[in-house]
């Protein structure tokens, strides 16, 4: 079975709002190059990443449920362990410890890809192409700027990943650039 094909699938069955589907996407591309960067499986932390928030919107009235809905879902579709363990412990207000580099990567750094998307929409063009790493940060240190943006999970990277801040933005960027045509920025 073609797991991305059946997470494509499953993505356009469970969410209709086109951000969130960028978001996925971009979260997608982000985990495999930490997968690269960390020498660990892309597919599999590239199937994380795309299908994280797949309950996002089931679970807007619960959101205690998310993503438990998820992990419901992708079990009983037969994904991969390690895969459903790092979406079920994605969401710090679960409180569930993650433990494994790619449980890690999930939580900490999946959030950036929003404060990167809200950067680039302030450029002149609206474009990733004229995001740069120093603008990125200098935004990161703006608390009004993207409120929405756990900026406190971002930096646990770097305890949890020994990844800093301005390598995680460096990497996220790139990832997201490579695919600036699907997130139409
Ligand atoms: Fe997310």
């Amino acid at each position: 079975m073609d797991l991305r094909k059946r997470a494509l699938e499953l993505i356009d069955e469970y969410i209709k709002n086109t951000n969130l589907k960028k978001h996925l996407l971009a979260t997608e591309n982000l985990m495999r190059h930490l997968a690269r960067r960390f020498g660990e499986n892309e597919e599999i932390w590239a199937l994380a990443g795309l299908l994280h928030d797949l309950d996002w919107e089931i679970t807007k009235e619960t959101p205690e449920k998310h993503p438990l809905i998820a992990v419901e879902i992708l079990e009983k579709e037969g994904f991969p362990q390690e895969v459903i363990s790092a979406i079920k412990k994605h969401n710090h207000l679960q409180g569930l410890i993650p433990e494994t580099n790619l449980e890690k990567a999930l939580y900490t750094c999946e959030e950036i890809t929003g404060l990167i998307v809200a950067v680039a929409l302030v450029m002149p063009n609206k474009k990733l192409s004229e995001v740069t790493v120093e603008r990125i940060i200098s935004k990161f240190k703006e608390p009004s700027f993207a409120k929405g943006v756990n900026r406190e999970i971002i930096l646990k990277a770097e305890e949890m990943l020994g990844l800093k801040l301005e390598e995680l933005a460096e990497i996220a960027l790139k990832a997201m650039q490579e695919i600036s045509d699907e997130l139409g920025l």
